[in-house]
């Protein structure tokens, strides 16, 4: 390496050769076969030394770091709700991580605040909200439990300064929902015996008359219903509760709506699908994971509120050592979970930039034609069966006499694919998710081949056990 290189000409030089290294490694091997900690802590040079290295021994030590990375952006990966790699949202990424403005203040990050409000605005008008106030958290977990503590404060203003008194605080979310929910309700101090599990239809969808029914016999033993969380685009089958049923129960009966959209809120980027989200602006909060489905680098998430002020009524502390002049619109800080808080905008407006409305709408309508392919496969399969429709761009499906699990387990195992499981029924099933834009119908037909092929020698591994 030249001796006289800048320091920053030497990392971008180095940064550029990890990325087309890890792309090579990635058309060579789309599967990192999974290592135990131990023997990768032996191969990896971890410890922190005494003295400094040098800028190239560094990029050395982090190459190696990189090539025992498991992949997430090959068209072999197919397991969690994110996967792939938009190169204009790495490029926010990266340009958002050499500045380095913090966003609580546009004193500090100036420019950079424009583009976190302007994302908010855009955003929450596709969900429906005209003028909708938010802020960018560091995912769907939080997302959520932002609106609660929204709808928390709602139904008692005097919590925050006198803390908990009257009767319990209820709320509902379906058996399907996130576990990031029944999560926020303990956090919140609302106790997860408070967090009720309403019915699902045979979709996956909650029934708004079971919900009806839960909420008449809490208010019948002198509880006080909160907030419905309703979940668009649910972790396992991708269902989509009525939002609009849900509105009406929730205006009857004076509820906090929130829409946990984290997955599915998406969704309304294609005019074909954007009709699972009907209802969702009559909700009052709503959070929108664009590091899911819209391909922004992890984390990117957005949670929404339909009614200005209440993020900063229940969020706002005085801090005036930070929050010096500008307005508090100006001030994310004022509307945020967290003190310092990194750029997570630049790199959706990136991408949005790139791709447009249009090439986003493109985006969710391959995931879901991909979808619909895979489950057409799973179909024509004997040794397959789908056990549910897909609700969206989830194909759940079991396999004749092998075990999800262990299956998933050696497709990953053997260099394969990356495929997760899910329980359904009370039944674990191979839960693929069609999320991943660098998977196209040959990955996945390359998928089902080699996991039926799996799945073949694991059956007549068991029958030979069984018969020794
Ligand atoms: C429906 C739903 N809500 C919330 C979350 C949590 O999102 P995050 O992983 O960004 O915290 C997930 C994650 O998969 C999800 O599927």
């Amino acid at each position: 390496m030249d001796p006289d290189l800048d320091p920053l000409e030497h990392v971008a030089d180095l940064f550029t050769r990890i990325l087309l290294e890890r792309q090579a490694q990635e058309a060579r091997e789309p599967v990192v076969p999974p290592r135990d900690p131990e023997s990768l802590r032996d191969v990896l040079d971890l410890e922190l030394p005494n003295k400094g290295q040098c800028l190239e021994t560094v990029g050395r030590r982090l190459r190696d770091l990189v090539r025992h990375t498991p992949t997430t952006a090959s068209g072999s990966f197919f397991n969690q709700l994110f996967g792939g790699r938009e190169p204009a949202s790495l490029l926010g990424e990266t340009v958002a991580a050499a500045l380095n403005n913090s966003m609580y203040t546009y004193k500090v990050a100036g420019a950079q605040v424009l583009v976190e409000l302007e994302l908010i605005k855009q955003m929450g008008l596709l969900v429906g909200f005209d003028d909708a106030d938010g802020v960018f958290t560091p995912g769907g977990s939080l997302s959520n439990l932002t609106g609660m503590l929204l709808a928390r404060d709602r139904a008692r203003p005097r919590l925050r300064a006198e803390g908990f008194s009257g009767p319990r605080l209820r709320v509902y979310t379906s058996k399907d929902s996130h576990y990031s929910v029944a999560k926020a309700v303990t956090l919140l101090g609302l106790g997860s015996e408070n967090l009720v599990r309403v019915a699902v239809d045979d979709r996956g969808r909650m029934v708004p008359a079971a919900l009806e029914e839960a909420i008449r016999a809490d208010v019948a033993a002198g509880h006080e219903p909160m907030m419905v969380n309703a979940t668009a685009g649910t972790t396992v089958l991708g269902a989509f509760d009525p939002l609009d049923e849900l509105a009406d129960v929730c205006e009857d009966h004076g509820l906090w709506l929130h829409v946990d959209g984290a997955f599915g809120g998406s969704a309304v980027l294609d005019p074909d699908q954007a009709d699972h989200l009907s209802g969702c602006g009559r909700a009052d909060s709503m959070a929108w994971d664009a590091h899911k489905l819209m391909g922004a680098q992890l984390s990117c998430s957005v949670v929404l509120v339909r009614e200005r002020g209440l993020l900063a009524r229940s969020l706002d502390e005085n801090a005036s050592y930070l929050f010096q002049g500008d307005s508090d619109e100006l001030n994310p800080g004022t509307r945020s979970l967290q003190c310092g808080r990194r750029n997570d905008a630049l790199k959706l407006w990136t991408l949005w930039q790139s791709l447009g409305n249009e090439g986003l709408a493109k985006r969710l309508a391959g995931f879901r034609s991909l979808a619909l392919h895979a489950a057409k496969i799973v179909q024509e399969a004997p040794d397959l069966k789908l056990v549910r429709e897909p609700e969206f761009l989830n194909v759940c499906f079991a396999v004749d006499g092998v075990s999800a699990e262990n299956l998933c387990a050696e497709l990953t195992d053997r260099g394969l694919a990356m495929v997760g499981y899910a329980m359904v029924d009370g039944e674990a099933v191979v839960r693929l998710t069609l999320v991943n834009a660098q998977a196209d119908e040959n990955d996945l037909k390359l998928l089902f081949k080699r996991l039926r092929k799996v799945a073949a020698e694991l059956r007549e591994a068991a029958l030979m056990r069984a018969a020794s």
